[in-house]
């Protein structure tokens, strides 16, 4: 007999402490995605129909503060209309790129790249979730 398995508590107590700050976790994250009164949390949030976003352009949405493109018939990407130059809010699609006004950097519909600076970082992809013809945040 050893003197281990007489005293097997110190291990399983941190196991224990660690398993219950994980379901803490996961319960705070469920809630805000279903409850949708935090004002963070803009998961679910409507982007509109899909018929709203021109083939081969996009639309900002100024409030969610996503940009969401349709590169080619079908596929809907969607990325952060914060520039990443220095953060100003992009404004407009038009032929194949994402335009922010201040200093007129552009970027790629398909995947948010720097098309032309002095931004040289891509807009950063946003979750969405498109649905028959509705598009929300995911
Ligand atoms: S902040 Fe967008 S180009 Fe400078």
């Amino acid at each position: 007999m050893t003197s281990e398995s007489l005293h097997p508590l110190p291990a399983p107590t941190r196991r224990t402490v660690v398993a219950a700050v994980g379901a803490a976790g996961l319960a705070v994250a469920l809630t805000a995605c279903g409850s949708g009164d935090d004002s963070s949390a803009s998961a679910g949030a409507s982007l509109g129909r899909t018929t709203d976003i021109p083939e081969g352009g996009g639309k900002i949405f100024k409030d969610e503060g996503v940009v969401v493109t349709q590169p080619t018939a079908g596929t809907f990407k969607a990325f952060s209309a914060k520039c990443t130059h220095q953060g100003c809010a992009v404004t407009s699609v038009a032929d194949g790129v994402i335009v922010c006004p201040c200093h007129k950097s552009h970027f790629s519909v398909e995947d948010g790249s720097v098309k032309q600076g002095p931004a040289t970082q891509a807009l950063p992809a946003a979750e969405i979730k498109v649905s028959g013809d509705s598009i929300t945040l995911a």
